[in-house]
Formats: C-alpha cells, structure tokens, sequence
C-alpha cells in the first residue's frame, strides 16, 4: 500500500481519487489506459488516500468520498466511491484563494500548517500530492516545508517551482531530510505541452526552423476561471512556454516576442473539456514554408490523473531505494517544468526507464 495525501480536493483530484478506486474495481489485469501498468511492485490498485486537505467550507469536515463531488467540483463520476473513513482536514489558506475566487471556493478561515504537519504525521503518510489552484506560491511552499517536517516525500502537480526551484533551496532541502521530490506542473497524458513538444521536436529533427509558434488553451471548469488573472499566470506561462522553447535550438524565439503560450479563456459550458489550439510555422528546404494547425481536446482532469498514478508509484519505488531530493529522470517525463529537461519526449522516457529499471 502507498500512502496518499491530497492538498487541494478539486477536479484533479476527484479524478485521482475515483480514478484508483475504478482500477481497483477492474482488477489488477486491467490496465487500459495507464501509461505504465506497473512501476515496480506497483499497480495503481496499490494507493490508498490516507489524509486530504481543503480551505473550502463545503469540503472540510467531509469524508474524502463526499468532499469530491461538491460544487465547485464538476468531475464526471466514473464509479461508486465507498466511505474512506478519511476526513478532509482545513489547510491554510495563504494566497491559494485569489479575490476573483472566494465566492467560488469559500474558504474557510480555520487551517493552520501545524494542523496539516499533525494530520501527515498521524495518518503516516508517504507521499503528499499538490493539488493547489495555479499562483498559489506560499501555500505550496508552505505545503513543501510541512512535507518537510513531517518527513513526506512531495510531488508537485503545480507551476510553482520547487523541485526546480532555480535558487536550489527546496532541493537542497529536500536531500537534507532525505526525502524524494518530484515535479513541477503535471505534463498530462496527451496534453497540450507534449503535443506541441512532439510538432516542435519533429520540426527539428526534420531540419525545419520553427520560426513562431502559439498554444492557446480554453477551459470551463475552476483550473481556467482561476487563470484569467494574468498575474497568477507568471510562473505557468514560464513552466509552458521553456517546455516547448527546450525543443528548439533558436535562443531568440522568446526575446522576439515569436512564441505565445499559455491559458487563454474561460468558457463555461467546457466544463472539464479542455481545447488547445496549436499552431507552428517555419521553414524547410531552400526557405519553403512549413505550417501546422492543430486543436486538441480532452477530459483535462483524466489527463492530470494518468499521470499522479504513474509518479505517486514511482515516488514511492525511489523511498523504497533510499533516493532523495529532486527526482531527474521521473520529473522529465512527467512535468512541464522539471529540475533537468529532456530534449525531447522519447529521450524523458528513456530516462523514466532507466529509472524503474535501476
Ligand atoms: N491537466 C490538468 O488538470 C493539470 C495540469 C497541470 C497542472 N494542473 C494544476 O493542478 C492544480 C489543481 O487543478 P484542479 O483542476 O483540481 O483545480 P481546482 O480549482 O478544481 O481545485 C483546487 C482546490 O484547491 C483548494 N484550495 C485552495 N486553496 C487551498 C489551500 N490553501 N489549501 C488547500 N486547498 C486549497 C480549492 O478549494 C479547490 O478544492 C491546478 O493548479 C492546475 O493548474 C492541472
């Protein structure tokens, strides 16, 4: 068994929660859909959410099971969830509401870091999943030292940069206490980084300069009605836009202003669709023009949790071999922004293999 904490009971992590508890009802022999069936000894039937934590008032208080379909919750129910016996218990709130969000969210005021330290240590959890919404800097960091203390590994699902943190503290940190961290900014199952990735990598490697590019994302569930302040979006911009830029050689690309990427727009009625449109141009032999334009859309939510069930196991299969600190070879295939970015997709998962296989 791996033990789950949650930070942030939204539409992530309704899917995750279901998500394990549909995998468990279809028996170990199931495995369409995962990206790696199993990571060690592990298959995703082995998690077990053991502590979950909130700020909103129609979550705290409530078994994980219920907390997960409250508004504003809008994940698809997937399966029937039996009671968890798992309460959720109130975070501190710090900066993870934004003022365009209290009337959604309704926080309550009560949650303190040494609450959230107790609960880790007393449910014995392993591994605490960030789950907070985007621009949330303090709460994570405030999150990433409970993890600390209470001696949790921590995997960051956010575009807040702690296992990448470029002043080296959290890393440092985290091999001091001899704890696995692993992100930042889940890449999803077929999302719109690795998509424009895969395009960006294949222009490359075919010899065509990428001479502009944009990614514009469209969303309706809290994820996007959260991003529509430019301000939270500093550091999910940079996680996005380097994701892409790390496939190309062109160093200017950015300082020309000839790349533009990030979340665009709420539209309600998405609900948890999430739509990408992509676009690259460039240019090929003897200067002929080269353009690509693609949408995607996916279940946004199905996309996060492929992956939390690939990295919680694999998070877990690094404190069974005593690893710590920033998680490399992990965090390169499954995070937009990790510690060390891998040229392209197939050489991350290379490097994830490698990893399992060590
Ligand atoms: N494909 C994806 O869905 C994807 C990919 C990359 C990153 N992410 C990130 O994952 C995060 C979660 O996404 P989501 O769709 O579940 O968001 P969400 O808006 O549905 O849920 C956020 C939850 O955090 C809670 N919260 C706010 N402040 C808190 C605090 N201080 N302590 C504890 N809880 C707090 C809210 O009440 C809410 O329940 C977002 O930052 C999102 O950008 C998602």
């Amino acid at each position: 068994m791996i033990k789950v904490a949650i930070a942030g009971l939204g539409n992530c992590a309704s899917m995750l929660v279901q998500g394990i508890e549909f995998y468990r009802s279809k028996g170990p022999d199931y495995t369409e859909g995962l990206i790696t069936p199993r990571i060690g000894k592990y298959s995703v039937s082995d998690l077990e959410i053991v502590a979950a934590f909130d700020v909103s008032e129609r979550k705290v208080g409530k078994d994980v099971s219920e907390a997960i379909f409250q508004e504003p919750n809008i994940t698809r129910k997937i399966v029937e969830m039996r009671r968890k016996g798992v309460t959720v218990v109130a975070g501190p709130v710090l900066d993870g509401v934004a003022p365009h969000m209290v009337d959604t969210f309704r926080p309550v005021r009560v949650g303190t870091i040494e609450g959230v330290i107790r609960e880790l240590k007393r449910t014995d959890a392993e591994v605490l999943v960030n789950l907070l919404p985007v621009g949330s800097e303090e709460a994570t960091r405030a999150y990433a030292k409970a993890s600390l203390e209470a001696g949790v590994a921590f995997v960051n699902a956010i575009p807040v940069f702690i296992a990448s943190d470029p002043k080296g503290e959290y890393p440092k940190m985290f091999k001091e206490k001899k704890i696995p961290v692993a992100g930042d900014d889940i890449k999803g199952q077929i999302g719109a980084t690795i998509t424009h990735r895969t395009v960006t990598s294949l222009f490359r490697m075919r010899g065509v300069n990428v001479d502009e590019t944009y990614q514009l994302n469209v969303g309706g569930n809290t994820d996007f009605l959260n991003m529509k302040t430019e301000e939270r979006l500093v550091s999910k911009r940079i996680s996005k836009t380097k994701a892409v830029t790390s496939t190309l050689e062109d160093p200017n690309i950015e300082s020309e202003g000839r790349i533009r990427i990030g979340p665009s727009d709420f539209v309600p009625f998405l609900g948890n669709t999430k739509v990408a449109y992509i676009y690259v141009k460039g240019t090929g032999f003897a200067g002929a023009p080269v353009k690509v334009e693609m949408s995607l859309e996916v279940d946004d939510k199905a996309n996060a949790a492929a992956v939390l069930v690939d990295v919680i196991r694999a998070v877990r299969l690094a404190i069974d071999r005593g690893m710590a600190g920033p998680l490399e070879q992990v965090s390169a295939f499954y995070f937009k922004h990790p510690p060390k970015q891998a040229p392209n997709d197939e050489e991350a998962q290379a490097w994830f293999r490698r990893f399992i296989e060590m």
